[in-house]
């Protein structure tokens, strides 16, 4: 399979921010922005509060929702958690997994990368596994030892239909609401290493099907030369993403590369 077909796909990721009011009139504009947005996958991906209004602002439209984190178990007495079921129930069809904030500030791990990505797929919701190193590790030439560690140990366990369904960002952490992107060949590098070992574990075809985000102070002006990078199938956005303009004109420019080279 060419790289071409596989066509854009950008998610923002709100992290903690926005009001119910806020929240329902952004992803009211993203989802009105034309008819053009179908050929991409667009995914929104509030705080838990906002799914609810969120979910009835794009319903009937191309944009999907997702879940900023999950628990592994079902249900029970796990004061604060959130679980896969309610995910889905709320309406979403992708959950993050393993953001670098929750592994620096919230003790995530890759072994609890695995189940709740384990979790997401029993609960039929798409996950998007977050991966990457921090600047000290770049630093010391370490950075595709620290990804094959989280890949290794995150999606330890997975059969090549579960890897069907889950989306991988890349997101050095350095780049992470610093204003500071990777550049474009600089990401290529980490996601062409990235489908290698998909492939290497899981086939060819698995490989060349398996989405691939770069994640890390994207914006409209950095949205098409990476999205020109072969092995780069979209972002994962966080700060550019609260403004509803910004962020349509990154799935735009993104969409730009992909119908020049499709
Ligand atoms: P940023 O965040 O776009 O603000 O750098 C990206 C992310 O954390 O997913």
């Amino acid at each position: 399979m060419d790289r071409r077909s596989r066509s854009p796909f950008v998610a923002g990721n709100w992290k903690m921010n926005l009001v119910l009011r806020e929240a329902a009139v952004l992803s009211r504009r993203v989802a009105e922005a034309g008819p053009w947005l179908a050929e991409c996958t667009v995914v929104l991906i509030p705080s838990y509060t906002a799914l609810g209004a969120v979910a009835g602002s794009i319903a009937g439209s191309s944009v999907a929702l997702g879940g900023q984190d999950l628990y592994w178990e079902k249900q029970g007495a796990f004061t604060g958690e959130i679980s896969g079921p309610m995910l889905k129930d709320a309406g979403c069809a992708y959950v993050l997994v393993g953001h670098s904030e929750r592994r620096q500030l919230f003790g995530e791990t890759d072994e609890t990368v695995n189940r709740k990505t384990r979790a997401a797929l029993e609960a039929g919701l798409s996950p998007i596994v977050c991966v990457g190193e921090v600047l000290a590790e770049r630093d010391a030439g370490r950075t595709l030892e620290r990804i094959d560690a989280q890949l290794a140990q995150g999606l330890n366990g997975f059969s090549g239909e579960d890897m069907a369904r889950i989306v991988i960002a890349y997101e050095p952490v350095w780049a992470i609401g610093t204003g500071r992107t990777a550049t474009p060949a600089q990401a290529e590098e980490i996601h062409a290493h990235i489908r290698r070992r998909i492939e290497e574990s899981y086939g060819n075809e698995t490989g060349a099907c398996a989405i691939i985000l770069y994640g890390g102070s994207v914006k409209p002006a950095n949205s098409y030369p990476l999205f020109k990078e072969k092995d780069i199938d979209g972002f994962l956005v966080g700060g550019a993403s609260l403004d509803a303009v910004g962020f349509v004109d990154i799935v735009r420019e993104a969409l730009r590369a992909y119908r020049e080279e499709k």
